[in-house]
């Protein structure tokens, strides 16, 4: 907060970092149109962590990836640290990616050519950052530090997804969008990949988290299903819906 929206009184300490509303995403197939998401709305605060849970093939991925601007929608509005991503042109629409987004893939995405490190320092590099410390500290926290000049094809899929954890969030940004984060995990690493989700909230990052563990959607402040196209409340009567 700065002097003058101290006294002017406009500041808002916990600023809506992710807002979707009324979201529509219909894919053709063979058998004509599905309509995957359907009028869905969603608002993640500054330092909140959502939960998603749903059945497979319910659009989770497709939300995530419509939220970190890889995919569009078809109707709806997306409005990502208080811009309508419809008014961003291209440049801006890669630099606020690069910048302020952290994606978690759900099949890590990692730089084959790259290694370990030097996957996890390109954010860094991308953002003109020069401090390599964080790198070195999130690969020591999450056991990979041994593991840093392999490339990933030499990875087991548990050390893949850390890497991909550890690449998504050692820029620091704002957003920080996880599919399924602890889906190839042992409860040891997987605990160790909440804990910096978790840091990540509480030091100010919206997160968006969509899972299939109990364990990992015990974590989240809100937790909501995805079904039939909309996000509902999550309660442990809708527990058949989970799977
Ligand atoms: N580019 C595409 N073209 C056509 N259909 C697609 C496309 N992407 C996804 N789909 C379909 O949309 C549905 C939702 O896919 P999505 O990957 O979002 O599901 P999900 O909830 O993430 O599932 P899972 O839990 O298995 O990861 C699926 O039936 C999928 O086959
Ligand atoms: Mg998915």
């Amino acid at each position: 907060m700065n002097k003058s929206e101290i006294i002017s009184g406009t500041a808002n300490p916990t600023p809506v970092a992710v807002s979707v509303s009324k979201l529509e995403k219909c894919y053709q197939d063979a058998a004509g149109g599905r309509q995957i998401l359907d009028g869905l709305s969603l608002e993640v605060k500054g330092g909140q962590m959502v939960a998603i849970t749903g059945p497979s093939g319910s659009g989770k991925s497709t939300l995530l990836n419509i939220i970190a601007l890889i995919e569009t929608a078809d109707a709806g509005f997306v409005q990502l640290d208080g811009q309508q991503v419809a008014d961003m042109g291209e440049p801006q629409t890669t630099l606020f990616r690069r910048r302020r987004i952290g994606f978690i893939y759900q099949f890590f995405n990692l730089i084959p050519t790259l290694t370990v490190y030097e996957n996890i320092v390109l954010p860094l590099q991308l953002n003109g950052i020069a401090d390599r410390g964080r790198a070195d500290s999130l690969l020591k926290s999450t056991g990979l530090f041994e593991r840093k000049n392999s490339y990933p094809d030499l990875l087991s899929g548990g050390e893949q997804q850390r890497v991909s954890v550890v690449r998504a969030i050692v820029h620091q940004p704002p957003i920080v969008l996880a599919d399924e984060p602890t889906g190839n995990l042992d409860d040891e690493s997987g605990g160790a990949v909440l804990d910096l989700l978790r840091t990540a909230r509480d030091q100010g990052a919206a997160i968006i988290m969509v899972t299939h563990s109990e364990t990992a959607a015990s974590v989240a402040d809100r937790r909501y299903v995805l079904s039939k196209g909309k996000l509902n409340v999550f309660s442990s009567a809708q527990m058949s819906l989970v799977r």
